[in-house]
């Protein structure tokens, strides 16, 4: 039980939770087994890690969770191994912070050349309306950020990262914000490890620039799509920023807006929206496009798209 109420707060890897327990690797492990085969954890790899999380997804994952409600925080014993787990988080949050220190003089060059970020991300929170989402994939998740913007509006939203400390600091970022509902994954935007049409919201938020192959990443976007679903692709429109190809590794030196629409077409993905916010040297554009409901393949792209 006290495994349980762990997992149930965070993704934990088994030295971690030997750390909070204080009990032997051999006797932890084998109860993870245990609760892993009786499907109340789930057991996922992250490169040379493992980590262990409540099953929220499966068949026994409303009794895992009823399970940990039963158990009362206030248990002298679950208090003190959450208050361990705490320092646990903290300890990761130090390291995803020391990390990011090292590459926030980048990110914030590349900030200053475009429109404030608030403006970016209101866009897309007025594009989605009161649509209501069940399940959000944000490829390329970075820091995390579009997770805590759009997470709190999905019953279930994951991350996917090819950067173990970029998932990191997006982990110790929704814990923070208790965002329970929201995971990150290691994962490539050029094979996602998703079912065909599981997503109905999909997410590609600043990353497109660094594909060398952008059209497939849109066709694996698709391939993920439910029917009814929507993508929503965020980045450059094309500059002369030879510095983000040089000293940021931008394969992309942006994207024209018919360029998008055309791979989004050839996909069977129809344009619904557009949005343009113009910056010095960089422009932003967001496009954003739903499977297409007619097969009308020779309307012109931007049809249908607001500005
Ligand atoms: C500029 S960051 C954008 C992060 C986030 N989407 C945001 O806008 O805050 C680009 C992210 O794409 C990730 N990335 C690069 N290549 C990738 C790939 N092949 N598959 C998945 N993620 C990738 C990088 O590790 C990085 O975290």
């Amino acid at each position: 039980m006290r495994l349980l109420v762990l997992c149930g707060h965070a993704e934990l890897t088994v030295s971690e939770l030997i750390q909070i327990l204080g009990q032997s690797q051999p006797r932890v492990s084998r109860h993870l087994k245990l609760l892993c085969e009786a499907g109340l954890l789930d057991r996922f790899q992250e490169g040379s890690w493992v980590f262990y999380r409540l099953a929220n997804r499966s068949g026994t994952s409303l009794l895992a969770r009823y399970l940990v409600d039963l158990v009362p925080e206030n248990d002298p014993i679950v208090a003190r191994d959450l208050e361990r787990l705490n320092a646990v988080k903290q300890t990761r949050m130090d390291a995803a912070t020391s990390y990011f220190k090292e590459n926030a003089r980048n990110w914030n060059q590349i900030r200053s050349m475009h429109v404030d970020e608030a403006e970016v991300e209101a866009k897309i929170l007025a594009s989605l309306e009161n649509r209501s989402i069940t399940d959000f994939l944000d490829i390329g998740t970075g820091t995390g950020r579009m997770l805590e913007l759009i997470g709190p509006r999905a019953e279930f939203a994951v991350g996917i990262d090819t950067s173990r400390e970029m998932l990191a600091f997006a982990r110790a970022a929704i814990e923070k914000a208790d965002l329970r509902n929201c995971q990150v994954r290691l994962g490539d935007m050029y094979t996602l490890p998703f079912a065909n049409g599981s997503q109905d919201l999909v997410m590609i938020h600043q990353v497109l620039h660094y594909a060398d192959r952008p059209k497939i990443v849109i066709s694996e976007a698709k391939r993920v799509l439910r029917p009814d679903g929507l993508l929503v692709i965020v980045d450059f429109a094309p500059h002369h920023e030879e510095s983000l190809r040089d000293k940021h590794a931008h394969q992309q030196m942006g994207f024209d807006v018919e360029q998008i629409w055309t791979w989004c077409r050839d996909q069977g993905l129809e344009p619904k929206a557009q949005h343009i916010l113009k910056g010095d040297p960089l422009t932003v554009n967001i496009w954003i496009v739903g499977p297409n409901s007619s097969q009308k393949t020779n309307e012109n792209p931007s049809s249908g798209a607001g500005q």
